[in-house]
């Protein structure tokens, strides 16, 4: 193997987490209204075919690559030295690994130990086919993001960036990660956010004509495998609490502004390689870009 993995604390070791393994849901923080942070632990082989065994995360991550690695690299020539990097409910962390790849320092976080499981696996692959031979300066924790705070505690740097992507929406009290990005970004440091929108979920419905599904306030997945976040927050309240900790906006993406809305795949649409330039072009322009199925903002408190 030709990368070495630091292990702050290991995947492999799933009492790391702060639950077994084999609980379906991972209970956080009870409220009263029952909602929990939702791990992703029982569903990890379900979210790795469903989200990115196809072109849907193909898009995902063209759109993510671009707004993310000019602006590092960028950054990274400014400092005169590779970034400190943070990914919360980093999942299967293709991103974050690829920026370590690109010679960053990465800390990968996930509260699901199978989730980082598979994440490892793939830097061990990549490995294999990385003919710099060069090491990779990863640390992994196993955790809830909330815990990561004395984890880091002999580590006292900031963060040049914060990647966190699609954890909101699984988060019960989504608002909190915010105090947690202040303390831990840097004076110049950047958030990469990226979120479900609900306004996505509402267009699709009309598409499809499930109005009923529309008409019914209390709609909720009730399938355990549901990768439809039940607790989604909108744009504006996203944007608020951006303005309301002194974030800028460097830039806002839509991921999969038509792909998923189009139940006939007729012309460009069965090239997979011509959707993914179309997403790419669109996911910055103005008025298709809000109608994605995430947004993605990239946010500095000094623009
Ligand atoms: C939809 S997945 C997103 C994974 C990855 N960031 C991506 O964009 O593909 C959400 C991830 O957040 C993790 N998660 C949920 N609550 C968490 C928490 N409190 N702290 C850290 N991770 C959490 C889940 O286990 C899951 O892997």
């Amino acid at each position: 193997m030709n990368q070495e993995i630091s292990q702050a604390s290991s995947p492999s070791i799933s009492q790391a987490t702060s639950q077994p393994s084999n609980q379906t849901i991972t209970p956080l923080v009870e409220q009263s209204d029952t909602r929990t942070d939702r791990s992703f632990d029982e569903i990890a082989d379900h979210f790795e075919k469903k989200v990115y065994g196809g072109l849907k995360g193909d898009i995902r991550l063209a759109v993510l690559r671009r707004d993310i690695f000019e602006y590092c690299a960028n950054m990274s020539q400014t400092l005169g030295r590779p970034l400190r990097i943070l990914d919360v409910g980093a999942g299967l962390a293709q991103i974050a690994i690829e920026l370590a790849l690109q010679g960053h320092t990465l800390v990968i976080n996930d509260i699901s130990a199978n989730m980082l499981e598979k994440a490892q696996a793939s830097v061990v692959q990549s490995g294999e086919s990385n003919q710099n031979n060069e090491k990779l300066d990863i640390t992994w924790h196993v955790c809830p993001y909330q815990e990561l705070e004395e984890k880091l505690a002999g580590n006292t740097e900031k963060f040049d960036l914060i990647m966190c992507h699609a954890l909101l929406e699984w988060l019960a009290e989504p608002a909190a990660v915010m105090d947690f990005f202040d303390k831990h970004l840097t004076e110049n440091g950047a958030l990469s956010l990226c979120f479900y929108n609900p306004a996505s979920f509402d267009y699709r419905n009309l598409i499809m004509g499930n109005f009923n599904l529309l008409d019914n306030t209390e709609y909720k997945a009730d399938n355990k495998k549901s990768l439809t976040p039940n607790h989604p927050v909108a744009k504006e309240e996203v944007e608020s609490w951006l303005k309301a900790h002194e974030y800028q906006t460097i830039l806002a993406s839509g991921l999969r502004v038509f792909h998923d809305y189009s139940p006939l795949k007729r012309g460009g649409h069965n090239d997979p390689d011509a959707v993914i330039r179309m997403e790419l072009r669109y996911s910055q322009l103005e008025p298709y870009k809000w109608l994605g199925r995430y947004l993605h903002i990239l946010a500095t408190r000094h623009a």
